[in-house]
């Protein structure tokens, strides 16, 4: 290696000794309750596939009628020639599911939040008020502006509203951005005493409905729509990777909103579009959210059940309001030979560390789908039981 490359095998081995470099498993068969790996079936713990749409026939059919009617790519960015029919059909059939005047769609959530944040705020005398333990995407997005970020405690109504007290009256916009379900615990944003105090304070609402969407709210229209707060969320900010089962991102808001963003967000306006598998994907998942609430009811009631029964034999599965199932061991090398563990028996469920969630908390953070039987989440349960007390981690 060259010289001045050597930091690459000397930060990669402090990391294996730190315990943080990620085992990274290639999936063999479409995801699913199961998986297969190196020829063997696991349960599936750690997709975000909750619906388990990522291998539905109906999006399977959608795409290759698409892909037969438009061809696959995109060929340009959406601003010069890479807007298509079906962009636009999902845009209006999003705006629709989510109860807002207009969507635009972006190719992840990642893109979604770098092209709202940056866009909205992007100037020095402007200021990001941003909960601490939002996600990365937010950070990065963050990261993009010559905004001033103040931080608040997670989730902490009176240390935001210290923070706007002390910025009250500063010159420029302000914007407060949160996660609507924080992705490594599952807890639910306070949105509707955040959009109160941000109304009093004259502050610009974002809110990252990644987890929310096809999980909160009547038939998965997510968090907006499960706090019943129509038309009092500046911007809701989305992901069809995990729920939706397919990938690219989605913001909706007031049609001038979109059309600002549509104009102005760097990823619209430098990236190629979505393409036409992806957007005929999800168009199927936004009908099969608008056709039933069956599939979001079993995920709700199979998060429950997992919650429940995994607290009963004395794991720490701290705060979720949500099928998120973070069940926490505390030292990095400890939940990832608890992970190993769980692998060895049949469970494919990853370790979380540092730096995704703060150091003395990895967990094993457990994604339960509307595609699991109830027998696949009892041998899981028998199976954390089993390393459980193998480890010591309950008696
Ligand atoms: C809160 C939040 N925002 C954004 C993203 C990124 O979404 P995508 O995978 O579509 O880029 C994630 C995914 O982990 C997330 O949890």
């Amino acid at each position: 290696m060259a010289v001045p490359m050597k930091f690459l095998t000397e930060d990669l081995e402090a990391m294996k000794s730190a315990g943080l470099y990620g085992t990274i498993r290639t999936i063999e068969s479409p995801q699913g309750a199961w998986v297969k790996i190196s020829g063997k079936d696991y349960i599936n713990l750690c997709s975000n596939n909750y619906l388990g749409l990522c291998n539905d026939p109906r999006l399977v059919t959608k795409v290759k009628e698409y892909v037969d009617r438009y061809g696959v790519g995109p060929g340009a960015v959406r601003t010069i020639a890479g807007t298509m029919t079906p962009h636009i059909e999902l845009e209006r059939r999003l705006a629709e599911f989510k109860g807002a005047e207009a969507a635009i769609v972006l190719q992840s959530g990642f893109c979604a939040n770098l092209a709202v944040i940056p866009t909205l705020v992007p100037a020095a005398e402007d200021i990001i008020y941003s909960d601490s333990l939002n996600h990365a995407s937010i950070i990065d997005a963050c990261r993009l502006t010559k905004a001033k970020v103040v931080r608040y405690e997670h989730s902490d109504l009176d240390d935001l509203t210290a923070k706007l007290e002390e910025y009250k009256g500063a010159p420029g916009k302000h914007l407060l951005v949160t996660d609507g379900v924080f992705s490594m615990d599952g807890d639910i944003a306070k949105l509707p005493e955040i959009v109160e105090i941000c109304e009093k304070y004259g502050v610009i609402v974002v809110v990252d409905d990644a987890h929310g969407e096809g999980v909160l709210g009547r038939g998965g229209r997510g968090i907006v729509d499960h706090f019943g707060l129509h038309g009092k969320v500046d911007v809701e900010v989305g992901t069809m990777s995990k729920a939706f089962g397919v990938m690219g991102g989605v913001v909706a808001g007031s049609t001038t909103l979109i059309d600002y963003i549509r104009q102005k967000a760097r990823p619209n306006l430098f990236s190629s579009a979505l393409t036409v598998p992806d957007i005929a994907a999800n168009l199927a998942s936004v009908e099969i959210l608008e056709e039933s609430e069956d599939l979001v009811n079993r995920l709700r009631e199979n998060g429950d059940f997992l919650k429940k029964e995994l607290s009963a034999i004395g794991f720490n599965t701290g705060n979720s309001e949500t099928p998120i199932t973070p069940v926490i061991i505390g030292e990095a090398q400890d939940a990832k030979t608890f992970s190993a563990k769980l692998f060895e028996n049949g469970v494919f469920a990853t370790a979380i560390v540092f730096p995704t969630v703060p150091k003395g908390t990895a967990r094993i953070r457990c994604m339960v789908s509307a595609a699991h039987s109830r027998d696949d989440l009892n041998l899981a349960v028998e199976k954390f039981a089993k390393v459980g007390r193998e480890m010591g981690v309950i008696s």
